[in-house]
């Protein structure tokens, strides 16, 4: 077993990283971290889980156009005024992975629980069924799955002396990236995790006290 204080040495150091060196990120790292990250919980453990490795430097150029080219479009739009210079640096920012020497897409499968099944042959008819339908999509296990690996991803990336930045930001080129890669219909892209060496030493982002986010009913 390792060290309570070292692992939290370990989950405490790690930050969010937007700045790579210009250095490969050695496979045989990818391959182990991955392989570990698929011992996380899933749900059912049916492992609906897929993590495309992206280290060509033209599909991820190609990725970073097609999620800039959907930021410049909702920049434009009158409702964006409001956000004022937060949008101005979002412009600058939400392709930052272009930057990083491999990208890891991660795929979301479909996940059926035997309720899902149940509440699906229901169908749409029994209003009860229809509001346990909603509970279910509200905290979808499928995306659940994905989170948890993305967790292990990132934090053994880090153990490796890699920085990474868990991004749901460029799902908005969903489109464009799944048919830059050929993802198959029954995939869904909702991650993309930039890998590199670290180019830059953020601030922490400090957490809530945690007085602030738990509660005991003893
Ligand atoms: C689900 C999720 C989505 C995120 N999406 C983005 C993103 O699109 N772009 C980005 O720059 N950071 C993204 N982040 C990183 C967070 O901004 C970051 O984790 C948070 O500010 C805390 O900083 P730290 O990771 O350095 O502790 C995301 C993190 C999570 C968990």
């Amino acid at each position: 077993m390792i060290n309570f204080a070292e692992l939290g040495d370990l989950v405490k150091s790690r930050r969010s990283i937007r700045k790579f060196q210009d250095k490969p990120v050695p496979e045989g790292t990818l391959l182990k971290v991955l392989e570990l990250a698929t011992w996380a919980p899933n749900s059912g453990n049916q492992q609906s889980w897929r993590f495309w490795i992206v280290t060509n430097k033209d599909l991820i150029q190609k990725m970073g156009e097609a999620v800039k080219a959907k930021t410049e479009l909702m920049a434009s739009w009158p409702e964006a005024k409001q956000f004022g210079e937060t949008v101005g640096r979002w412009r600058k920012t939400s392709d930052f992975f272009r930057g990083a020497p491999a990208c890891i897409i991660v795929l979301m499968g479909k996940y059926s629980s035997i309720a899902d099944q149940i509440l699906h042959a229901r169908g749409e008819k029994d209003p009860v069924a229809r509001e346990i339908h909603s509970y279910r999509d509200t905290g979808a296990s499928c995306l659940q799955t994905v989170a948890a690996a993305c967790t292990y991803i990132c934090l053994f990336l880090h153990y490796f002396g890699l920085g990474t930045t868990w991004m749901a930001g460029p799902i908005q080129a969903k489109k464009e990236i799944e048919a830059l890669l050929n993802v198959p219909p029954e995939w869904d892209f909702v991650d993309l995790i930039p890998v590199g060496y670290p180019a830059e030493t953020p601030e922490l982002r400090p957490r809530k006290p945690i007085q602030e986010v738990i509660r005991f009913f003893r």
